[in-house]
């Protein structure tokens, strides 16, 4: 007999199968797989993240699951079915006409799925996930870790981008070394498994607001782990995925290497843009590049970037220090 999170894996594997060879069935050809190809993606790309489609009907996976044995309680369990509303043990499939991407844990497991519908719906949400479950806990995983893990050691050096498509485009583009957070806020266990790659993030995301502000949030949870951060900012209403299309895989690769800048950089060009001749703009620029500064752990490092940051602020370097001492008081 399995205990209950083997019979998880096999029900997300038996799943994650069924999710891929829906793609060679009629209504996966001419709805999934038209879909994949018109985001640029490739029969090979689709294999290495095993993408699926999930069929247009109310329980074509729970049918062909309960064939396979499995119980209702296990497909429960597994996130991949639910029980309908006024109808107590009827139950319906969750993932329904959307195209499918499996969520690998670090051996290359299916532990979860998220999946995108096709056409523009204000009704419904863009993108529906696996809830929480023995075997999937969201804030422990970064989508793409599973692919990516050689390229970032390679690399020593790990690109961080929001979404599923970001990741498999950035792998079109020939980049391996990247893995998204998923559009929620970072986590230290999620930062916990970057760092047994490697020690170097690089951040990438979406050239909008939000993505200004998730990236900024990301920053100081990186510097507090004690990694060394870059930042890629992308033109207005840009991610990698479009800008990867839009650019070609090695104007791509020259834009994300030239453009990288350091935390600092980035900061300051946020906040001092049009601070030089405002001396509370300014004054809030040093207080926000501060704030990053403190959360560094190693002192040395906090000392290096201090110097810097005063240079490019033009500024007292005793001045700065001030306020990082204050700063770290606070925040330590
Ligand atoms: P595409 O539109 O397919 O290119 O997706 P995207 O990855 O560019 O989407 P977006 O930038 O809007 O969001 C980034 C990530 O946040 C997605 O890849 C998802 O992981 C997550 N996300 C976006 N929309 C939703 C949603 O409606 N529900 C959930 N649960 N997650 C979402
Ligand atoms: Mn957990
Ligand atoms: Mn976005
Ligand atoms: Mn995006
Ligand atoms: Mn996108």
């Amino acid at each position: 007999a399995y205990n209950e999170k083997e019979s998880l894996f096999i029900a997300l594997n038996f799943a994650r199968e069924f999710f891929q060879n829906n793609l060679n069935t009629e209504e996966g050809q001419s709805i999934g797989l038209s879909y994949f190809k018109e985001r640029g993606f490739n029969p090979a790309i689709i294999e290495k993240f095993q993408l699926g489609y999930a069929l247009d009907s109310w329980d074509q996976l729970l049918v062909q699951a309960k064939k396979s044995g499995f119980e209702t309680d296990i497909l429960l369990k597994a996130g991949l079915i639910l029980e309908r509303e006024n109808n107590p043990e009827h139950y319906y499939d969750r993932f329904r006409g959307r195209v499918v991407f499996p969520i690998h844990n670090l051996s290359g497991k299916a532990i979860a799925f998220g999946a995108r519908i096709l056409t523009q719906d204000k009704k419904q949400p863009k993108y529906i996930n696996s809830p929480e479950t023995a075997i999937y806990h969201k804030s422990d995983v970064l989508y793409g870790i599973y692919q990516a893990k050689q390229g970032i050691r390679q690399e020593d050096n790990c690109y961080l981008v929001e979404g599923y498509t970001d990741v498999i485009s950035m792998h079109l583009a020939g980049i391996e070394n990247v893995v998204a957070s998923s559009g929620t806020s970072l986590t230290e266990n999620q930062i916990k498994l970057i760092k047994r790659f490697t020690n170097q993030v690089t951040v990438l995301y979406d050239g909008d607001d939000a993505g200004i502000k998730a990236s900024l949030r990301g920053i100081d949870m990186l510097l507090e782990g004690g990694l060394n951060v870059k930042t890629v900012v992308f033109p207005e209403g840009e991610d990698p995925d479009s800008f990867a299309r839009k650019s070609g895989q090695a104007d791509f690769k020259r834009f994300i290497q030239t453009e990288a800048k350091d935390f600092i950089q980035f900061k300051i060009a946020l906040f001092a843009r049009d601070a030089a001749n405002d001396p509370i703009k300014k004054a809030e620029a040093i207080r926000q590049v501060v704030a990053s500064i403190a959360k560094i752990p190693d002192p040395i490092v906090r000392s290096v970037y201090a110097k810097e940051s005063a240079n490019l602020l033009s500024m007292e370097e005793d001045i700065l220090l001030t306020e990082l001492n204050r700063q770290i008081l606070k925040t330590h």
